[in-house]
């Protein structure tokens, strides 16, 4: 499931990313928790962990869903996503919220000890079959729920990333990919098109039942994602996992010119308003752990 180099690898990217994580102003992490955590149908009452919970897109949610007679432990792996979530979580004064410093790839809890167990944009990363989705099933009580979302890998069979607005694709397609093999990371299962277990609904619930899990659904959703400008859409890439590939492109001078026709496309489809919608195809799924007869 990813070696220590490759786990050390995401976390400096996602400790550098944490201040601006997310905060771009473009809606996108903050709608994907909180589907995810109606999807996950969460009980008043629940206990539930959310793995790879960033600043806390589905943790506060998660925290809503159960009340406070319910618990929502999140779990990073990164110490500065975890100091924002921390800090989230105590401006919203929960006291049935904890957040720590965790190995989601290892969760260290007793077997058995959640009702549901969630992870927004985080589990795909590491996860690349049924043997690494196991651990979060054993963590389940029988009839527990397990969901995550990921940005879609369906259109990677067509050359397509999920996370790039169709007019930009063709120019950004191939620096993602060398940026992926650069890295070694983990989450070069990027670059694995076709082949990991997301690359099609089918699979997806072929890994969830060798996993242990029962009753799977999958559900693909779209997510209009809306910008002032090339420019904001480039800003709001910055604050996200997609930085790595910017940053890998050393030439400062093929950089400024790659961005500057990335903004010059974008700025070309504005509507009417002035706004930039991109459509961004996010996979939503969900299964449960047997329950007891
Ligand atoms: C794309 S972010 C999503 C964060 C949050 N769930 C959200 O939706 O905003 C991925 C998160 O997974 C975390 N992560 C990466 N590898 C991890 C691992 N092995 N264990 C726990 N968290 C990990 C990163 O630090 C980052 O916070």
């Amino acid at each position: 499931m990813g070696s220590v180099s490759e786990s050390d690898e995401m976390h400096r990217l996602f400790d550098k990313t944490a201040k601006v994580y997310d905060q771009s102003g473009v809606e996108f992490f903050g709608p994907i928790g909180r589907r995810l955590v109606e999807f996950a149908n969460l009980s008043a009452g629940a206990s539930v962990l959310d793995v790879g919970c960033g600043r806390g897109a589905a943790l506060l949610p998660a925290a809503a869903a159960v009340g406070p007679d319910g618990e929502a432990v999140g779990i990073d792996i990164s110490e500065e996503m975890t100091r924002y979530a921390t800090e989230a979580v105590r401006e919203h004064g929960l006291g049935h919220v904890s957040v720590s410093v965790m190995d989601g790839r290892a969760p260290a809890f007793p077997v058995g000890r959640f009702d549901a167990v969630v992870g927004s944009c985080s589990l795909f990363i590491w996860t690349k079959n049924a043997d690494h989705l196991r651990p979060y099933r054993e963590l389940l009580r029988p009839g527990g729920t397990f969901a995550t979302a990921a940005p879609s890998f369906f259109s990677t069979l067509q050359g397509k990333w999920a996370l790039f607005p169709d007019i930009v694709n063709d120019l950004l397609m191939p620096y993602m990919l060398r940026s992926l093999k650069q890295s070694g990371s983990y989450d070069s299962q990027f670059a694995e098109a076709g082949t990991n277990w997301l690359a099609t609904p089918e699979l997806i619930e072929q890994t969830l039942t060798e996993a242990g899990f029962v009753g799977a659904v999958v559900r693909e959703e779209d997510l209009p994602v809306v910008v002032e400008s090339g420019e904001q859409w480039v800003e709001f890439t910055y604050t996200t996992g997609m930085r790595g590939m910017w940053e890998r492109i050393e030439d400062e001078k093929e950089r400024t010119e790659l961005v500057a026709e990335v903004c010059r496309r974008l700025d070309g489809i504005k509507d009417g308003s002035g706004a930039i919608t991109t459509h961004v195809p996010i996979v939503y799924m969900r299964a449960q752990t047997p329950g007891v007869d």
